[in-house]
């Protein structure tokens, strides 16, 4: 029996295997809601086998996203566009969905990849920006105003007003995206969080804010449901975030009731140093599981069946999270079931493919590198 295979249990969630797909921004959605793009790449990865679907970041509030085509949860017709999607994904498979939960901070308001790079300016639809502390993400970039008391409220109410709609569509899995330099990643960076009053300085004082919101959040989500975190385990700069701050990080996340946490890096400081190789975030996911206990999804260049299946053999990361790869191959899941030797049944319509009925699927297997 694979453990890539098995199932687990995430909060109030049964999930039929421990791979899951990993929320992709893809800049096609219409002031914030979503189009046939996202239909059409949603149910794409619906059928690929995996155990769990998350949807892109999604803005919580406008200012919050990271340019003006990402998706939004703010609005009715926000609401009512995901809806749609959700039913046509629904009709063709059974797939646990998710969705990111995001506030972009001082990286809102940027060109998405193939518009453009920076900051958008004001005359072209760009709009200003908030942050703990007024420091730009770099050079050029739009300087954010740094918050207020009241601006932090409004930020976790809109946190929150999000989740209650996603709770509200029957999404099964929420994460809250604390990481990649986002907004509650700067107020968790020293390198971002200049503060002095109660929001920064200590570790304590840094975690906070994106504790209180995540305790606000779950307050209102569901129990039959599951909700997440997703962290930076590093900054991958010097005099950043380190992943035994993201370690405490995620015991306090478990001790206000949170059911995992997704352990990832970077995008906080433009001076990163990144060594981006085959499983390059794992041993930050496998320092936070170790020291906190909670639930944990490891992400970052996890390639191959036999990589993903000795990382939760080995307890290393309870489940695998999937983006770049997945993309590249949508039916992951069903060829690293074959490698790993488990019977993971096929929609029927695509029954034919399965390698277990011709010997081309094996050939294919085998030869993709010749
Ligand atoms: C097209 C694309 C869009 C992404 N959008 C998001 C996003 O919305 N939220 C997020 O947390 N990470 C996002 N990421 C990062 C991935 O979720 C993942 O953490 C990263 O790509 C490393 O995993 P990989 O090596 O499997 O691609 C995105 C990555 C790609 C390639």
């Amino acid at each position: 029996m694979a453990a890539l295979f098995s199932p687990f249990r995430l909060g109030g969630l049964e999930l039929a295997n421990r791979i899951t797909i990993s929320p992709m921004c893809q800049y096609s959605a219409v002031g914030g809601s979503m189009t046939d793009w996202h239909v059409a790449h949603l149910a794409s990865l619906a059928l690929s086998g995996a155990g769990l679907l998350v949807i892109e970041a999604t803005g919580v509030e406008p200012r919050g996203r990271i340019s003006p085509e990402d998706t939004g949860l703010w609005s009715d017709d926000n609401e009512a566009a995901l809806s749609r999607v959700l039913d046509r994904v629904r009709a063709v498979s059974p797939i646990p969905i998710g969705i990111q939960l995001a506030h972009a901070g001082r990286k809102a308001a940027t060109y998405s990849p193939w518009t453009g790079s920076g900051s958008v300016p004001d005359e072209k639809g760009g709009w200003d920006t908030i942050a703990p502390s007024a420091v730009p993400f770099r050079e050029g970039w739009r300087v954010p105003r740094a918050m207020t008391r009241a601006d932090m409220e409004a930020v976790r109410d809109a946190f929150v007003a999000a989740a209650r709609r996603a709770a509200r569509l029957g999404l099964r899995y929420a994460e809250l995206h604390f990481a990649h330099g986002y907004l509650m990643s700067t107020f968790l960076s020293p390198l971002s969080n200049r503060r002095t009053d109660e929001y920064g300085g200590s570790l304590e004082n840094r975690m906070r804010f994106p504790l209180e919101v995540a305790a606000a959040v779950r307050a209102v989500w569901p129990a039959e449901a599951a909700l997440a975190v997703r962290v930076n385990g590093s900054d991958f700069t010097a005099g950043g975030w380190t992943p035994e701050e993201a370690g405490v990080f995620a015991r306090a996340l478990r001790d206000i009731g949170m059911d995992g946490v997704t352990v990832s890096g970077g995008g906080v400081d433009p001076r990163q140093e990144i060594q981006a190789g085959p499983g390059y975030q794992l041993a930050f996911a496998e320092h936070v599981r170790k020291v906190s206990g909670i639930p944990t999804t490891t992400v970052g260049m996890i390639l191959t069946p036999r990589q993903a299946e000795a990382i939760v053999a080995e307890g290393k990361a309870d489940l695998v999270a999937l983006a770049r790869a997945i993309l590249f191959d949508p039916r992951w899941p069903f060829h690293a079931a074959r490698v790993l030797g488990i019977d993971l049944a096929y929609p029927p319509q695509y029954d034919r493919a399965d390698p277990k009925h011709w010997r081309g699927g094996d050939l294919l297997l085998a030869g993709l590198s010749d």
